[in-house]
């Protein structure tokens, strides 16, 4: 249509009042709307809004692509619930400045669902791919009365949040399709978990599927991979006024988006591979069979690489008679005595225990804190609540300690209770002031060694 409006130019006013001819847009204002026949597309051509049909599927569904992409990849769907099943859907804002989807047959589809009334809404794909719906006479284009990226569908793209904002209680979480044809949220969903040590965990239904771990300053102490990696950089932030997990990407040319798939009961990583016109599957989770949730019980530690790879912890022994079971966990070898009596093994290169029952504090040493959790009788374990500049703050858990697993390399160190008579519990910080004494010992047998040889050599020199 672009090109017949070029070659019969003087045409082109005509053409467009008669709706057969339409230059590109990212914007529709009050009078305008967008039906079947055309798209937005946002001012750098990165995406496009319209109406699609997924898979197999003869429903549409009005939704958001790469434009440049030739694979259509939907990244954001409007009405999953409700697809329109004729090609008359109509998107618009009416005239009380709500953005609505309409169709012949059930006439609203669905709708941005707005409290606040506005006559001069405009709605906007900018070039991140975030739908916007904001008054025109507000000069501020950062206020948005509505905005997609607070909907998401199943995708997580850069600049997302992922989280929550506490002064509303409004949560984003991403869910899964339901199956490639059908676009409604399916029961695999990803996000995160309010507690005192937030999480962001996967969900199958109501149960626990895949967790982080909680962040540790550097990642998730579940990802230690991912920490640097050249292709976007990633935060979580844990405020008073929010909670969530955002990337973005280092250069703006690498694409790449996090999908959840309710096929592959996977959580994954795409990046766009220009040279070969394919999305490469940069990271998916779960890993191996030691990220599925808690696998090997309370007290078990997973290995993925040992044969079985359910171990119990040092000090601990299987709980079932039948040592092929390791799947209900472990009980300890010897009790503990619940005072300031136990002591603490330190076990390193782990991914920290489910986090729900733990508590942080930023501004405490690790000394204060074993002692803090000593104190408590449901303690049972603490380490540095951050892991950068060589640690800070602690966390400490209660209750029996759930899905851990041991990691090649980078993972944390945790310091798990232990009764006093099991051997090594009586940490480091007990051995700290042996390890002095014996390096001042050390120091001073040396100084005493050398004025005795000079001593000696002085000696043999003054008889000479
Ligand atoms: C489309 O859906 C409407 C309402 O659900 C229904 O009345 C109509 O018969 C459907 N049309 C077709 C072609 O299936
Ligand atoms: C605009 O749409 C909203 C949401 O569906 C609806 O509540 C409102 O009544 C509509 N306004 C008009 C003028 O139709
Ligand atoms: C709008 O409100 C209706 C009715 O409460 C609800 O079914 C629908 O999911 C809402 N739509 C959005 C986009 O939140
Ligand atoms: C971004 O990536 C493109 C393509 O890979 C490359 O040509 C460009 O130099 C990169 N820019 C930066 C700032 O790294
Ligand atoms: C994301 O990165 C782009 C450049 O690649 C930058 O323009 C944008 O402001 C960044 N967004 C956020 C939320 O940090
Ligand atoms: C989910 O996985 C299936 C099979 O592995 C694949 O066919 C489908 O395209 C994937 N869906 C998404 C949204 O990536
Ligand atoms: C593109 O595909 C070819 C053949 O499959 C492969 O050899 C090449 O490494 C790929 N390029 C990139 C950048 O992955
Ligand atoms: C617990 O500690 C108390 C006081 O130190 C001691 O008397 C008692 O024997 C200990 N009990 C166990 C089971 O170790
Ligand atoms: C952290 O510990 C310090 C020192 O004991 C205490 O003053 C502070 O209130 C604690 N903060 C929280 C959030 O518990
Ligand atoms: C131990 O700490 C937990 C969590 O902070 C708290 O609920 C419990 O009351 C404490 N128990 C004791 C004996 O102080």
């Amino acid at each position: 249509m672009d090109v017949l409006c070029l070659s019969f130019i003087s045409f082109k006013l005509l053409l467009f009042f008669s709706g057969l001819c339409y230059a590109t847009t990212d914007t529709i204002r009050s009078s305008q709307s967008l039906s079947e026949r055309r798209t937005l597309v946002s001012k750098d051509q990165t995406f496009e809004l319209g109406f699609f049909s997924p898979g197999s599927s003869k429903n549409r569904y009005l939704g958001i692509w790469y434009k440049k992409i030739p694979v259509q990849t939907v990244v954001w769907v409007a009405n999953r619930l409700n697809p329109i099943n004729d090609s008359s859907g109509m998107l618009m804002i009416n005239r009380t400045g709500n953005l609505v989807l309409m169709s012949q047959s059930t006439s609203i589809v669905w709708s941005a669902n707005l409290t606040k009334v506005s006559s001069s809404a405009v709605v906007q794909l900018l070039d991140s791919g975030n739908l916007v719906l904001r008054d025109e006479q507000d000069g501020n284009l950062g206020t948005y009365l509505w905005q997609s990226f607070d909907y998401p569908s199943d995708t997580l793209i850069a600049e997302m949040k992922l989280g929550w904002d506490l002064k509303t209680g409004f949560e984003r979480r991403i869910s899964a399709w339901r199956s490639p044809d059908n676009p409604s949220p399916g029961d695999f969903t990803w996000g995160i978990e309010l507690q005192e040590n937030p999480e962001i965990i996967m969900r199958k239904g109501s149960t626990k599927f895949y967790r982080s771990g909680p962040w540790n300053g550097l990642g998730f102490s579940g990802s230690p991979e991912l920490r640097l990696n050249p292709i976007f950089k990633y935060k979580f932030v844990s405020n008073e006024e929010e909670v969530y997990y955002m990337f973005n990407a280092t250069n703006k040319s690498a694409i790449s988006r996090i999908v959840m798939n309710e096929t592959s009961n996977a959580l994954e990583r795409f990046v766009w591979n220009e040279e070969n016109q394919s999305w490469k599957l940069y990271a998916s989770v779960p890993r191996d069979r030691c990220d599925n949730y808690n696998l090997c019980g309370s007290y078990g530690i997973c290995i993925p690489s040992a044969l079985p790879i359910c171990q119990c912890l040092e000090g601990f022994k299987s709980k079932s008679l039948e040592s092929m079971d390791w799947y209900q966990g472990c009980i300890r070898n010897k009790p503990l005595n619940y005072s300031k009596a136990d002591g603490f093994i330190k076990f390193d290169g782990l991914k920290v225990p489910d986090a729900t029952h733990s508590s942080v504090n930023r501004s405490m040493n690790l000394k204060e804190c074993r002692e803090k959790c000593l104190e408590n009788s449901s303690c049972m374990a603490y380490t540095n609540s951050d892991i950068s500049g060589g640690g800070s703050g602690w966390t400490m858990w209660f209750g029996d300690l759930m899905d851990m697993k041991q990691f090649p390399a980078g993972g944390q160190d945790l310091y798990i209770r232990m009764s006093a008579s099991e051997k090594g519990a009586n940490d480091e910080h007990k051995n700290i002031p042996i390890i002095v004494f014996t390096t001042i010992a050390a120091v001073a047998a040396v100084a005493v060694l050398l004025l005795i040889v000079g001593f000696i050599l002085s000696m043999l020199l003054l008889n000479n």
